[in-house]
């Protein structure tokens, strides 16, 4: 069914520290732009969330791609995936080291097959012979993230103000032709033992999309995040005809609620209405509506109890 296209992005729930205020909602803004350009130019659905979440991974305020957060051995694994809600098909990596954007090595997996989610060397090897090579540690590493890791190690980030680290990224679409899909990337937690595996790269925890009800993407802990399916009880709100910003809210509660966890979901509906939520003091957002030709943004640090994605782009559209 034809639709306006749309997308959102995240760039992660959390306390964030008032020096990336600016850079977080930018970054949020120039990947809403990225993946809008691919949506206004006749892209796909898949096309455009990879152009978005690619944009992330590349900017070092985020924590994935270059800018992730460090494990407890002082190296980088990373997690990632994407839906395609035509068909349910999905690709994930999972504690790849040393990927500077395992996005789109999802994608080649979703592409590609024949599994849906491979980790560590195993990830590397699908990898390889797909055209990618390892990013050298350097290229990813941030002054940041070592300084969240020596703090950890020093046990100093026993704060649950601190907690989750900020920088999770993660985009939901709709195409013209109304299939949706959603990606999300991450380093996961500073200090993490090897191989921890969060919420990112399981579909229907970190990322779900569904043609028949939309597409979502989850920030936040990720051990709490998957205890509650988090992606797939999203998407199966909007199937039973939640809008994507009761979608969204009921997802974040049932979070709190049920694991006291604390994150925040991007939705995106079958009839493209966007939508943000969040339990955490902030959760940059990034969000494009195309209608008629003209493409409309929005782009903030947090939305407040009572602001809605769809009312704000409203309101941005008129003025
Ligand atoms: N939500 C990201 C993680 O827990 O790894």
């Amino acid at each position: 069914m034809a639709r306006e296209p749309a997308l959102v992005v995240h760039g992660g729930a959390a306390p964030w520290e008032p020096a990336y205020h600016e850079r977080a909602v930018a970054g949020c803004r120039a990947a809403a732009e990225a993946g809008a350009t691919v949506l206004a130019g006749g892209g796909s659905a898949v096309d455009a969330v990879v152009a978005a979440v690619r944009a992330l991974e590349d900017n070092p305020v985020f924590n994935a791609g270059v800018g992730a957060v460090l494990g407890a051995a002082g190296g980088f694994e990373l997690d990632a995936s994407i839906m395609d809600g035509k068909a349910l098909r999905f690709g994930g990596v999972a504690a790849m080291p040393d990927v500077r954007n395992p996005v789109e090595v999802a994608r080649a997996l979703m592409d590609h097959g024949p599994h849906a989610l491979l980790c560590g060397p195993g990830a590397w090897d699908f990898a390889r012979a797909h055209g990618f090579t390892p990013a050298d540690p350097a290229e990813l590493r941030t002054e940041r993230a070592e300084r969240r890791l020596a703090e950890f190690l020093a046990a100093r980030v026993d704060d649950p103000d601190a907690r989750p680290d900020p920088g999770t990224v993660g985009a939901c679409a709709i195409d013209a032709d109304g299939h949706v899909a959603a990606a999300t990337s991450t380093g996961g937690m500073t200090g993490k033992a090897p191989g921890r595996v969060g919420d990112t790269p399981l579909p229907g925890c970190g990322t779900y999309a569904d043609d028949r009800g939309g597409a979502v993407s989850a920030t936040g802990e990720g051990e709490a995040i998957m205890r509650v399916g988090m992606g797939k009880a999203a998407v199966m709100r909007m199937r039973l005809r939640h809008s994507a910003n009761d979608a969204a809210r009921l997802s974040v509660a049932e979070l709190g609620a049920d694991t006291g966890g604390i994150g925040g979901i991007i939705c995106c509906d079958r009839r493209g209405r966007l939508a943000a939520a969040h339990n955490s003091p902030h959760m940059p957002f990034g969000a494009g509506v195309i209608r008629s030709g003209r493409t409309t943004f929005v782009s903030g640090l947090a939305l407040a109890p009572d602001e809605n994605l769809m009312d704000l782009l409203e309101r941005a559209r008129g003025a």
